[in-house]
């Protein structure tokens, strides 16, 4: 996923620039480049390769003197990550420059009108497209030529536009890629994300679909396609600005497993309102959650995994049945839903376009939506009927891990209250499970601080080919996620099986020290997961267990043993990930490979 960065202010823009896209390394990018105008004329420098390189080539900025600028990081979607292909792009007679977070869908009709019209294109970018229309209408009025290429051109784009006749304006527009304008003490910003701009400001607004922002050196401006001026309002960014370090741990993703204790908490914490279960700042209503018929829990990746675990919880709980989908599924499938279904979307980045389009196609067929988002002001947090907002704060590495498990709490919680409202559960059984979620935090940092036997298991495998993950019902939905782990961030192959599944197939390729992870937490289960690890060792399998305290049966026929704490059956998916992610994090350490910025990979995939 792209980043694009603006600056105009009493500063040099280089500087900040650089600053803003360092802050948004995390998306992934295979290239990155800025645009400074100085007044007379736009300089542009862009290379493919880290930020690094565009810092070493501009002598950090120094190079590209001026008080306006854009710039961006490019994660490529049309034409090979090359200098040519980076970003910014220019109109021929460079006197329009763009930087571009999204697609255009209808680029390659509109480049071929245009190469009728006579312009030539050095790039196979669709972003390129843009520069040449914004010269093809602009006649001396920038809003207007903006408008009529918002009118044109079909997709998603954030962009940020310097044209030359306007030295002292900077255009940001948005239509379904995030875009945020920031205002600080000596100027004013445009970013993808709030992280950009931490360091100079916490007042942000979020730009929403169709609108424009003028920036000014003192002033910002908001309009419409339409031509209409709007107030917009700036919300004050609460974050620690820590949160876009490390604070010392070596990787982001570290950081963020340590901050799931506190994250669980507050999370936790935001579902009372003295000792009263809430849902945070939803609408539904107690009537219209008896009628509930059936929930469907829709997201992508890690998001769907809670959906998986979450199913059971629902079910159990609140007895409200429950079908999970794959956003990219669900879009496509003409899912039978009725006026009483409810579709939960799970969003960490609140930008996943499939989740996006899922959201939309269930509010087209008017069924009611819930949000469980982690972007504070993001598209689906904004979009959803009601939005439940999980406290994970900013996580940047791009394998989730607070995220996740905030995602967890916030499914509990919602089926617990349901269960509440629709008179399944007592209050007496509610206190129990209160009691349980309680415990969470500080059992979660014991198995973190007792890390030493996982990561040592670890470094014995980071030459796997292949690892399986077994488990059944709520076990299997954790294997989901441990599996996903090990794969995004080791690159090794693995599969999660649901533990009866394997004799149906895929026992064939278990080996002489093939490594099977076997995830052992809803007791009532255990008896049929350990004749699965027999299965699997008779055939030569290496057996690594994941299972709760007290379940020693389980050293008589397992290799390598793992032990969380007791807690009820529906959170077990919160303590057995810690191991597991821990595991994946210390076998990509082992393998030396870049564990926050995995290869291929974005923090939030905003294209289909
Ligand atoms: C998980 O580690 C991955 N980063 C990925 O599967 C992610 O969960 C998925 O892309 C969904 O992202 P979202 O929660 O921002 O929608």
């Amino acid at each position: 996923m792209c980043g694009i960065v603006g600056y105009i202010g009493l500063r040099q823009a280089a500087p900040v620039l650089l600053d803003g896209l360092a802050k948004l390394e995390y998306r992934g990018y295979d290239s990155a480049g800025i645009a400074v105008y100085d007044g007379k004329d736009i300089n542009i420098t862009k290379s493919k390769g880290r930020l690094q390189v565009l810092c070493e080539l501009t002598h950090d900025g120094e190079k590209l003197p001026g008080h306006v600028g854009i710039g961006h990081t490019r994660w490529a979607t049309h034409g090979e990550p090359n200098d040519v292909n980076s970003h910014p792009h220019f109109n021929e007679s460079r006197s329009i420059v763009v930087v571009h977070n999204g697609i255009i869908e209808n680029y390659a009709s509109i480049k071929a009108k245009l190469i009728e019209k006579g312009y030539n294109f050095v790039s196979e970018t669709d972003t390129e497209v843009i520069a040449h229309m914004l010269d093809y209408y602009y006649k001396g009025d920038p809003l207007e030529a903006i408008r009529k290429v918002m009118h044109r051109a079909e997709g998603a784009y954030a962009l940020g536009i310097i044209f030359k006749e306007k030295p002292d304006m900077l255009y940001a527009v948005r239509k379904d890629s995030p875009l945020i304008v920031g205002k600080a003490a000596d100027g004013n910003i445009i970013a993808s994300d709030v992280p950009a701009v931490l360091k100079y400001t916490r007042d942000v607004c979020f730009i929403q679909n169709g609108e424009i922002a003028v920036l000014s050196k003192e002033d910002i401006k908001f309009c419409t396609i339409d031509a209409e001026d709007i107030q917009k309002e700036f919300t004050k960014i609460e974050w620690d600005v820590n949160a876009a370090d490390k604070c010392g741990y070596e990787h982001y993703m570290l950081k963020e497993m340590f901050e799931q204790p506190e994250v669980i908490k507050d999370t936790l914490g935001s579902f009372f309102e003295d000792d009263r279960i809430v849902i945070p700042g939803v609408s539904i209503t107690d009537e219209e959650i008896k009628k509930i018929s059936k929930i469907y829990i829709v997201a992508c990746g890690s998001a769907y995994h809670t959906g998986v675990t979450a199913k059971y919880v629902y079910e159990g709980m609140a007895r409200i049945p429950v079908e999970v989908d794959l956003a990219s599924e669900f879009r496509y499938r003409d899912p039978l839903l009725d006026k009483d279904s409810l579709v939960i979307i799970v969003s960490q980045s609140g930008e996943t376009a499939d989740s996006k389009a899922a959201l939309e196609e269930a509010k087209r067929r008017g069924v009611r939506t819930l949000g469980i988002v982690n972007a504070i002001g993001s598209s689906i947090a904004r979009d959803a009927d009601d939005v439940v907002y999980t406290l994970a704060g900013l996580e940047i590495a791009v394998a989730t891990t607070k995220a996740y498990s905030a995602q967890l709490i916030a499914h509990y919680m919602i089926a617990l209250k349901f269960g509440l409202i629709r008179g399944e559960i007592s209050e007496e059984e509610a206190s129990d499970y209160i009691k349980d979620l309680k415990k969470l935090p500080d059992q979660v940092e014991m198995l973190l601080n007792n890390r030493e036997k996982i990561q040592h298991f670890a470094t014995r495998y980071a030459a796997a080919k292949d690892v399986f993950f077994i488990g059944r019902g709520i076990d299997y939905a954790i294997s989901l996620e441990a599996s996903l782990k090990l794969k995004e961030i080791s690159y090794i192959h693995s599969e999660a099986y649901a533990a009866g599944e394997l004799k149906h197939g895929t026992i064939s390729l278990i080996e002489d020290g093939t490594l099977v992870a076997a995830v052992l937490t809803q007791e009532e289960l255990y008896k049929k997961t350990m004749n699965n690890i027999v299965e699997v060792k008779t055939r030569g399998a290496f057996v690594l267990s994941v299972t709760n305290e007290g379940n020693t049966e389980i050293e008589k026929i397992s290799d390598y043993n793992i032990y969380i704490p007791q807690t009820n059956k529906y959170f077990t998916n919160s303590l057995a990930i810690i191991p597991l992610q821990l595991f994946a994090y210390y076998v990509s350490v082992g393998k030396g490979f870049d564990v926050d910025k995995p290869r291929n990979l974005a923090k939030s995939v905003t294209v289909e």
